[in-house]
């Protein structure tokens, strides 16, 4: 088993990666008495939920569960209520522990309300995709989206104990395995040109889901953002270049609606159109937003606009960016591969350009 802490001082916490780790009550930060809640959905319940379940049993906990509707269209306020509603007909009080048992939307709502019910209450993430186990379960982001965008109503809120049982991959359908894959290829695009470098050598073993591969980059990208959200915890600074390729992303998943490309995918088209920007700014060599468009092609990822979409849709949805301060655009940029930084204030004609560039008919 690999662990990597996030050093937050008294709120620090430790991300466990290993095999088989749903079934090891080591792991579970909880004991004889305490009462859970395990917030989940119907596709993840019939692989992994009796297994959790029983392990917590095993060490003495009382556990109840709710499921929320599978989708990221059920991110929403309506499935807080859910969560909420299941937690008060129990009986659940402020010494209460909700588990989150799945992927990055099950996180992000079992978050926000670990987050607000009763003004706070402890809160495990099992994130069981590989964007949640790479991203995600770690650092605290919760959030419900709106209908006028993506994650507009949450708050940080940070886990006590992060548990990623790499075997649950194994049942996580290979589009959604290219998803998480987007956010892996970010972390050596934004920070670490040798973690690139070792993406571009075993991206077929990652892909093909070798559990050594998996557990070494799943273990860097969690260090990774360990670090980042250690140094910036409510992205202050350096945590905004965790979204590079994310506000070009969120317009393609918000215009489109919810759910039609996934998150991952819409990074992934994103990063491409910050990486043309970065050349047309002068800063990315030629070279290097070749090498992202391989690497994201080996991932069997989008690099391209959906074609539905025309560069002006962009800009309305980019401007509700949280990112967005006094009016002003603000873009996770690339000066080298590994090397990221935010733009303020970018030439709308630049970022209209770059997103034609990366459009089908262009
Ligand atoms: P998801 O949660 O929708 O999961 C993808 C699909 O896989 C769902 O149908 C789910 O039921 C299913 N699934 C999950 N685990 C499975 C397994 N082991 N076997 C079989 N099926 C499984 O999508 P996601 O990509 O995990 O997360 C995307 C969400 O994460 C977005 O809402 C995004 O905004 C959010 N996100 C949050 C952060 C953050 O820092 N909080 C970071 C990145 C992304
Ligand atoms: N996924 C971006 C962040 O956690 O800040």
């Amino acid at each position: 088993m690999l662990c990597v802490n996030v050093d937050l001082k008294e709120r620090s916490y430790p991300i466990y990666i290993g095999e088989g780790l749903l079934s090891d009550t080591q792991v579970y930060p909880l004991k004889k008495g305490d009462k859970v809640m395990i917030v989940t959905n119907p596709t993840i319940a019939q692989h992994y939920l009796s297994s959790v379940t029983e392990t917590l049993e095993k060490i003495g906990c009382l556990v109840e569960s709710v499921q929320l509707p599978d989708g990221e269209q059920y991110k929403t306020l309506e499935s807080l209520d859910l969560i909420f509603t299941a937690l008060l007909q129990a009986n659940h009080g402020r010494d209460t522990t909700l588990i989150a048992l799945g992927g990055g939307v099950i996180g992000d709502v079992a978050g926000y309300a670990a987050a607000s019910y009763q003004r706070g209450v402890r809160f495990i993430q099992i994130p069981t995709t590989l964007l949640a186990q790479v991203d995600s379960s770690v650092g605290g982001k919760t959030a419900v989206n709106h209908k006028l965008g993506k994650n507009m109503i949450g708050a940080f809120y940070q886990p006590c104990t992060v548990i990623i049982d790499t075997l649950t991959l194994n049942s996580l359908p290979k589009r959604e395995v290219n998803a998480g894959l987007a956010e892996v290829i970010k972390y050596g695009a934004i920070l670490d040109h040798e973690f690139f470098v070792w993406l571009e050598q075993n991206i077929n073993h990652l892909v093909t889901l070798e559990q050594a591969y998996l557990q070494q980059c799943i273990a860097r990208c969690c260090q990774i953002k360990a670090d980042v959200v250690a140094r910036d915890e409510t992205e202050q600074g350096d945590r905004a270049l965790l979204n590079l390729g994310h506000t070009f992303g969120h317009a393609i998943e918000t215009h489109l609606g919810y759910g039609k490309w996934l998150h991952g995918e819409a990074v992934a088209a994103g990063m491409m159109m910050a990486a043309v920007l970065s050349e047309k700014l002068g800063d990315l060599s030629f070279n290097d937003v070749a090498r992202l468009e391989k690497l994201l092609a080996q991932a069997n990822l989008p690099t391209i606009s959906p074609d539905t979409m025309n560069a002006e849709d962009y800009l309305p949805h980019m401007m509700r960016d949280k990112k967005v301060l006094a009016g002003k655009l603000r873009l996770v940029l690339l000066k080298s591969l590994g090397q990221a930084y935010v733009a303020t204030d970018t030439d709308k004609e630049y970022v209209l350009d770059a997103i034609r560039t990366c459009t089908q008919n262009s």
